[in-house]
């Protein structure tokens, strides 16, 4: 243990995270070494951010390229990584304008503000209130704080912004009654992650579609953690056979670099016109050039896609297995493609310390679901040793 940066860090940094006693310095596809050189397979894999592994030849190479040409101008001129990267995701997705930002809170923001001005130039202009689910994650700005529908982490932030009601997730009827004269959009994540990996049912997002429509609201989805193939498929959405109209993207889109993306059919990002809405650093060269990369290689042969799928399948079924073997401490597995949840019957913490101990790193949401998010390229031994490992550790701590 680096007791010394540890200690450091403590007295430097602000006190946001309760961190893992390991300092990390080097990553190679789906394994991580610590500064003593202890090496770990990285299940959380930056909680859905390195889907390609970390640095990714392409991934560096497009960086290093980039690095040497240019690296940073304002929105005030056209840069080509920025273009390529809008015109690939346009290409493969339901969307047509894209606009560029820097992480996933920032594209939610944008995406609050995108419903609330076409709501007004097209709806009406009362309407500026927005329905998302209890046990959401949606970021920690101020008004992706006040759309999450968790408390814990809204408290001592108040008053938050206004605009914002709650209704349970999986129920379409409590959407259709939380409508009021002032809604203008429905804001959801696919699969809940942060709120601990909660499936919806499988027509559940076809019949929020069919309220918006039929009350003219617009549909967002947050893809922030679904997105980049996580599930299997590009976008989450694709599984449940509904079009947003509106999406959220950050997380993997950067292949470990940050960056957000706000994604929209064509009538409605034409309320964004010019003024409305900037970003800095906003699909800056750098980001766009490794998203890039990332993208160009996530969409080679589908190769991982369909590994993404056929592993999540083959995950599933050896959780579902230990879940049989473990039934005083399993309540259930669940989750699509490599965006998976184990729910506990107790608190998760020290479990996820006696996996990094055996050189697993792994995270747990909600104080009592493991959570496995690990890289799209993680293979069969990868999860053979993973559930080797919890097998042992689940003996001990049953
Ligand atoms: C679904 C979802 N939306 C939004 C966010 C916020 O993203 P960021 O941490 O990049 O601001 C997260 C982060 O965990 C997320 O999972």
């Amino acid at each position: 243990m680096d007791n010394k940066l540890i200690d450091e860090s403590k007295k430097y940094l602000m006190n946001t995270y309760n961190r893992y006693p390991i300092v990390l310095r080097k990553g190679r596809g789906v394994k991580v070494w610590d500064t003593e050189g202890k090496e770990y397979t990285d299940f959380v894999g930056g909680i859905a951010v390195n889907c390609l592994g970390h640095c990714h030849r392409k991934v560096v190479i497009a960086l290093q390229k980039q690095a040497q040409r240019l690296l940073h101008v304002s929105n005030l001129y056209y840069i080509e990584p920025q273009i390529n990267l809008a015109r690939l995701l346009v290409q493969h997705s339901c969307a047509d304008k894209v606009f560029f930002c820097n992480s996933g809170t920032e594209a939610i923001e944008g995406a609050i503000k995108l419903a609330r001005k076409y709501a007004k130039d097209h709806v009406s202009p009362e309407r500026y209130e927005i329905i998302s689910a209890y046990s959401s994650f949606h970021g920690r700005t101020l008004a992706a704080l006040s759309a999450t529908g968790q408390e814990k982490f809204q408290q001592g932030f108040e008053p938050l912004v206004p605009g914002f009601q709650h209704v349970p997730f999986n129920d379409a009827d409590a959407i259709r009654k939380a409508i009021t004269k002032q809604t203008c959009a429905v804001l959801l994540e696919p699969i809940q992650g942060e709120g601990g990996i909660r499936m919806p049912s499988k027509d559940y997002l076809i019949e929020v579609r069919k309220i918006c429509d039929e009350h003219k609201l617009l549909l967002i989805l947050d893809e922030i953690q679904t997105g980049m193939g996580r599930t299997g498929k590009l976008f989450a959405y694709e599984h449940y056979n509904v079009e947003p109209d509106i999406f959220t993207l950050a997380k993997g889109l950067g292949g470990g670099v940050a960056i957000g993306a706000l994604l929209a059919k064509e009538h409605v990002a034409e309320s964004f016109h010019h003024g409305t809405h900037a970003s800095t650093f906003g699909g800056n060269p750098l980001a766009c050039s490794a998203a890039l990369a990332s993208m160009e290689t996530l969409l080679e042969d589908n190769f991982l896609l369909d590994n993404c799928l056929h592993l999540g399948n083959y995950f599933m079924d050896r959780l579902e297995k230990l879940k049989k073997d473990f039934p005083s401490l399993i309540i259930e597995a669940r989750g699509l493609g490599l965006m998976l949840g184990l729910e506990l019957i107790k608190a998760g913490a020290a479990i996820v310390e006696s996996c990094a101990h055996r050189g697993i790193l792994i995270n747990c949401t909600c104080g009592n679901v493991l959570r496995f998010t690990p890289p799209l390229i993680i293979t069969e031994k990868d999860i053979d040793y993973l559930i080797e490992v919890l097998e042992d550790v689940f003996e001990m701590h049953a």
